[in-house]
């Protein structure tokens, strides 16, 4: 039969095929079979939002008014909850009318953003590997991608001089997320201060997603983009409830900074949907106030769990430094193996799942991400089944110092 009277748009045919296809036929078959699964291959957080956060939520959820559509832009009061905790984070001062937006989540903002800023064939600098919808979204609103390829050697970091003159001159966005999803890397002061005056050299919108604003460890308190001066002159940044409350499914987040790029947003917004419910706003206000010793308490989570697999996995060859924030690591795969034959080769021998890293771009070649994201008997069974199954580094013939 013939299909091309619905053939999907060109927008949505030009999109990256999805890197995951096998990966899920397999997971499907295997939990089919009924085997045990330990799936660390998404950025999903184990456990239960906290209890004052639901309790918030229940007692919106009884309020009436909270029923109807809410506002276009977001209830004031989640709004000034934003503006009071970023005053108190980063000692940032922002309007909580213009310089706020609540999301319905930050992927959703993100995905959105491009399609108000990009025209067909806009340049939009992208960092690879990055989170998807960093390319994707450019890719649907139809940008020229142009790949900033991260590299080991340079700590993950963008090599803002490895971008030619021509580019730079022609770019419209630059997206960038430190601490980094999938790398875990994160970016000094200075680099944020480089990437600014870049920015304003190239008239060139910036885009930072700090979604892992709070899973920080060691004393190590990630940048805030609006922190550095004259950002909020260029640039927005984009946060999430989604992982340092775990809130991932109440589908929630926010982007602060500049006033007329958020007004682009909002106007596309108010256009293609009504915004967060408001019962779920309130929680979310809730949220942003719960006290520092919860935030320890999450930090601590990660950290030990970090430090468990990072040591489980030098005794199995590999050598991880200690990340410093988000619930990931970035573990090369052994003996030139591609990343999507290593997360296969685990996956069938282990029952493990992990993230093949091309599906972050193809700077993430040579690679796979482990989300920490299981209680540590379960990493302890992971580590067992990798000994078991004779899965380990092997150094002397790794692609990863090549990538
Ligand atoms: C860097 C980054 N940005 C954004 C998101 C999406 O977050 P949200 O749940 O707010 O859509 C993720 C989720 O994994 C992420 O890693």
């Amino acid at each position: 039969m013939n299909l091309d009277w619905i053939a999907p748009a060109e927008r949505v045919k030009k999109l990256p095929a999805y890197p995951f296809a096998r990966l899920d036929e397999l997971k499907q078959k295997a939990r089919e079979q009924g085997l045990d699964l330990i799936d660390l291959g998404m950025g999903n957080p184990d456990g239960a939002t906290p209890q004052p956060i639901i309790e918030a939520a229940v007692k919106a959820l009884q309020n009436p008014a909270n029923h109807g559509y809410p506002p276009f832009e977001g209830t004031a009061s989640f709004r000034r909850a934003i503006t009071n905790w970023y005053y108190r984070r980063y000692q940032v001062v922002l309007d909580p009318d213009s310089e706020t937006l609540p999301l319905l989540g930050s992927k959703e903002g993100l995905a959105h953003l491009a399609l108000a800023y990009i025209n067909p064939g806009d340049v939009v600098l992208v960092p690879s590997p990055s989170y998807p919808v960093h390319f994707r979204g450019p890719v649907i609103a139809g940008g020229n991608v142009y790949s900033l390829i991260l590299k080991p050697e340079n700590n993950w970091l963008i090599d803002l001089n490895s971008i030619p003159e021509a580019i730079a001159q022609q770019a419209k966005i630059l997206y960038f997320n430190y601490p980094s999803n999938p790398t875990a890397a994160t970016a000094p002061r200075e680099f944020f201060e480089e990437i600014v005056a870049f920015a304003k050299k190239y008239e060139i919108l910036l885009v930072h997603d700090l979604c892992y604003a709070e899973l920080a460890f060691d004393g190590y308190q990630p940048t805030s983009l609006l922190e550095i001066p004259g950002a909020k002159d260029i640039g927005v940044e984009f946060h999430t409830m989604s992982k340092t409350y775990n809130m991932a499914g109440w589908r929630i987040g926010f982007v602060v900074g500049n006033r007329h790029i958020i007004q682009g947003l909002r106007t596309l917004k108010t256009n293609l949907d009504y915004g967060i419910f408001a019962a779920l706003q309130a929680a979310a206000e809730t949220a942003l106030q719960l006290p520092d010793s919860y935030l320890q308490e999450v930090q601590t989570r990660y950290r030990t769990r970090r430090d468990f697999l990072i040591q489980g996995l030098m005794q199995l060859g590999w050598n991880i430094p200690k990340t410093k924030a988000t619930m990931y690591l970035w573990v090369p795969c052994p003996a030139g193996m591609s990343s999507t034959d290593f997360a296969l080769w685990v996956l069938q021998q282990t029952g493990v799942v992990v993230t093949p890293g091309n599906a972050f771009g193809v700077g993430g070649e040579g690679y796979v991400r482990i989300s920490l994201i299981a209680q540590h008997d379960r990493l302890d069974e992971v580590l067992q089944r990798f000994k078991k199954a004779g899965i380990c580094y092997q150094a002397e013939f790794a692609v990863s110092s090549s990538q």
